[in-house]
């Protein structure tokens, strides 16, 4: 696959330590890679690998200790905190493991979607349309307690591009699912993908790994390859 001469991130030699009581524990070493946009990016890797660590990073939540990360052309380590969480307020959709995290309790589907967008400024959309195409149509007057775990986590993911972000991240959005609702979701992150949406995704989940366009592998914070197109797992 060739080169996108104008990549949405550019992570540039990225490290993230953590300390723990006299413990320094390195999660991210050295890692430097670029999302393509539109891309459907993996970061992959068993359990303690890094993954969610580095997705933290690219999603403005934690800063790194090291390195540089620039989205859209912005060196986000020079901004302050506060710039920091406008860009990704404006810019970012981060879909946590737990979707719940994501989702208003005492918000319907349809006016979930209608939130999302008006946190962000955009104007109303048709909501039951957006829900349709995460098979989520006949739930646009549904709470999430009345949701299963799968159509929760397509929810968000449905609340997380109704928001129009330039990038759509997702820590292991497949997790907590058994097999049928996981295919669901897979089917909803390539479905964004596949509409121009770039996403970036932490996963040890094969299918998920398979349908990616570009996949990163990660293994005690070290990155293995940077494999275009290549899904041997
Ligand atoms: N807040 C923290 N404080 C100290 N160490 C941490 C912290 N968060 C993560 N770590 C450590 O950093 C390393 C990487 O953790 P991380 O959560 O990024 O891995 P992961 O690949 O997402 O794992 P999993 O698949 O289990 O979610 C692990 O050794 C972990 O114990
Ligand atoms: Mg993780």
């Amino acid at each position: 696959m060739e080169r996108d001469p104008d990549p949405l991130m550019i992570v540039d030699r990225v490290g993230v330590e953590y300390r723990a009581l006299d413990a320094v524990v390195p999660a991210v070493v050295d890692v430097s890679l670029e999302v393509p946009r539109g891309a459907l990016l993996v970061l992959a890797g068993p359990s303690g690998s890094g993954k969610s660590s580095l997705l933290r990073v690219l999603g403005l939540l934690d800063r790194p200790t090291r390195g540089q990360l620039s989205i859209d052309g912005v060196d986000v380590g020079a901004l302050s905190d506060r710039s920091r969480r406008r860009l990704r307020r404006r810019k970012l959709a981060y879909v946590h493991q737990r979707p719940v995290t994501n989702l208003v309790d005492d918000l319907v589907a349809g006016q979930q979607i209608a939130f999302a967008r008006q946190v962000r400024g955009l104007p109303p959309c048709d909501a039951a349309d957006v829900l349709g195409r995460f098979g989520l149509a006949h739930h646009v007057a549904s709470r999430p307690v009345q949701l299963s775990g799968g159509e929760q986590q397509r929810l968000a993911i449905a609340m997380a591009v109704a928001g129009e972000p330039r990038v759509l991240l997702a820590d292991e959005p497949t997790a907590e699912l058994d097999r049928h609702h996981a295919a669901e979701v897979i089917d909803a992150i390539r479905r964004a993908a596949a509409d121009g949406q770039t996403v970036v995704v932490a996963s040890h989940d094969h299918d998920l790994i398979g349908a990616a366009t570009h996949l990163v592998w990660l293994s005690e914070g070290r990155q293995m390859t940077v494999a275009d197109g290549e899904h041997d797992v």
